[in-house]
């Protein structure tokens, strides 16, 4: 055992080592014959969806004792989507950097990994893979349906679309406010199929996860008795040594591209599985979501796309339905934390909801997995998802409407002398990794009040940011190089005429190379850049990448292992 590393022999060393953590530990935990199980939990009072997750630690440590290991509870830089400013995106990449170096500091043998809100998933495989030592995940897991007014009410995604009926004139403030009450009904994350459901869901497909457990709610007892058994299964896989680097091979993130078109998750699963690619070695590209994805057809019927919450996925079968249905897409050899083939978990799953769950033959939509676009406004490519935009503007030549930053749009959407009109395509720079530092959820610009007004509810849109994940409409983002990079969406002017066409991969602006080369950032745009001097965001806009990287430092792609750090006394 690697913790024999710390607690074993007669040395001054090896007592400090023990003696601090006996209490109540048996003498049986340090010799050398029970694995010690990190808990990495991010539980957190700030982090609303990941609040649960001490009682879910306490199940995993009853299934650790139980099978011989020896569990340590080790608390997380925890992120809560919606409270944390900027946007916790700019510190995924500090939460999976405190858990890599906090697994290799300590007296690990293996680790089970407890998250549940939008980063918190992706940070904690990304520094687990870093280290590769036997890891599986545990997903927090959905909070049960809301409902309001005797309608399904979704996290996230309804709140987008209330407040867009509220400027259309079509839902009271007072109603608006009264649904807010209903918004969270239980504990556990976003109901909707959005960043943390899909998250969970690639854990799964991915490997990482027990066959089953993605999309368990929160509040289904379930979920603490597979947390029990993913507590029993971490033991044995120390004894097998089955680490990362033996589950998340190319195969197995074929399996998560093919899975996130299937239930048509988030966008920001495209940033989390290229930057976990990175940190495991496998050559995982932007492209590759569009050559294995694009053509996957859409089989969940779950918002932000469709109409059904989590709950109604995991009654109507789960994840493992859907990958069941398309299994003929899937890699056959690749792993999951049981050691077998993720396939051979799929035997015997049935789809007990067609209105959930469509059958393969008869999908919601085809081709519905992400699209990679490229041109003279995305040289190192822009995504759409498809299944969530409008049909009629996949192919689409329109003006452009420039905003300079998500304040400049706040201030002017909603002018009625802006020049907008149902064929104009906004455009939202300087919100990449290093515009914005952390690269916000501000893709999904809302429509301008005059033009909802008229019943226009989508128009096309393109940024250099993200979105949500419960978002919806016809959304180009990602768009790299960002602007603050020196990307040619720096280089727009007000009614040039940008071109996107879905089927040809395109998104362009309609000039010549020279008239774009002898143009430049607006000054003023520039300068908002500003830089900060220190800390975090220093180092952070120093390395990051661009999102077609997957936005990890650049420093932090790649493993250093496992091996044991020099004594400390
Ligand atoms: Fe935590 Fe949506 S805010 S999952």
């Amino acid at each position: 055992m690697r913790s024999a590393a710390w607690y074993g022999g007669n040395g001054k060393d090896a007592y400090l080592h023990r003696a601090w953590m006996r209490r109540g530990n048996p003498d049986s935990a340090f010799e050398g014959k029970q694995p010690n199980i990190v808990i990495i939990n991010t539980a957190s009072d700030l982090s609303p969806c990941n609040m649960h997750l001490n009682e879910v630690a306490q199940s995993v440590k009853d299934g650790i004792w139980a099978a011989g290991g020896v569990p340590q509870n080790l608390p997380m830089i925890s992120l809560g989507e919606t409270n944390v400013r900027p946007t916790a995106m700019l510190w995924r990449n500090l939460a999976a950097m405190a858990t890599e170096e906090m697994i290799r500091a300590n007296p690990v043998d293996g680790v089970v990994l407890l998250g549940g809100c939008d980063k918190t998933i992706p940070a904690l495989l990304m520094g687990a893979a870093s280290v590769d030592l036997p890891t599986l995940v545990i997903p927090g897991g959905p909070m049960l349906n809301g409902s309001f007014r005797g309608k399904a009410l979704g996290c996230g995604t309804d709140v987008w679309k209330y407040s867009e009926d509220v400027r259309a004139g079509k839902m009271s403030q007072a109603d608006f406010n009264a649904s807010e009450k209903s918004m969270i009904r239980s504990k556990g994350h976003c109901n909707t199929m959005g960043t943390a459901s899909t998250m969970g869901c690639m854990a799964e497909a991915l490997g990482m996860t027990l066959p089953g457990l993605a999309g368990t709610p929160a509040a289904d007892s379930r979920l603490l008795e597979m947390s029990h058994e993913s507590g029993r299964r971490i033991v044995e896989m120390v004894y097998e040594d089955l680490k990362p680097s033996d589950i998340l091979v190319r195969g197995s993130f074929v399996n998560a591209i093919v899975a996130l078109a299937g239930i048509g998750g988030s966008t920001n699963a495209v940033i989390h599985l290229l930057a976990i690619a990175g940190r495991v070695g496998v050559d995982l590209t932007l492209d590759d979501f569009d050559e294995i994805g694009s053509h996957i057809p859409l089989l969940v019927n779950l918002q932000p796309a469709g109409v059904h919450l989590m709950e109604d996925l995991f009654r109507a079968g789960g994840l493992r339905a859907v990958l069941n249905e398309l299994k003929g897409s899937l890699d056959s050899k690749a792993l999951n934390v049981t050691g077998k083939p993720l396939v051979d978990s799929l035997a015997g799953v049935e789809i007990y909801n067609e209105d959930v769950i469509s059958k393969l033959a008869s999908p919601l939509q085809s081709d519905a997995g992400i699209a990679v676009l490229y041109g003279n406004l995305a040289p190192q490519g822009a995504v759409i998802k498809p299944a969530a935009a409008s049909k009629k503007l996949l192919k689409h030549r329109g003006p452009a409407v420039i905003f300079e930053s998500i304040e400049d749009f706040h201030n002017r959407i909603d002018d009625p002398d802006l020049d907008v009109t149902e064929d104009s395509v906004l455009v939202l720079r300087g919100c990449g990794p290093m515009g914005y530092p952390g690269m916000p959820e501000v893709s999904n610009m809302a429509i301008p009040k005059k033009l909802l007004e008229q019943g226009i509810t989508d128009l096309v849109r393109v940024c250099d940011g993200r979105m949500s994940g419960t978002a919806y409409g016809t959304v180009v983002l990602h768009v790299a190089p960002e602007a603050a990079a020196g990307g040619p969406l720096g280089l727009l002017r007000n009614g040039d005429i940008i071109i996107l066409d879905v089927d040809a991969r395109t998104l362009a602006v309609d000039l010549p190379d020279s008239v774009l080369a002898e143009r430049s950032l607006p000054l003023e745009t520039a300068n908002s850049f500003a830089a900060p001097k220190r800390g975090w965001e220093r180092l952070y806009i120093d390395h990051v990448q661009q999102a077609n990287l997957g936005a990890d430092l650049d420093f932090l792609v790649g493993k250093s292992g496992s091996a044991v750090p020099r004594e400390s006394h």
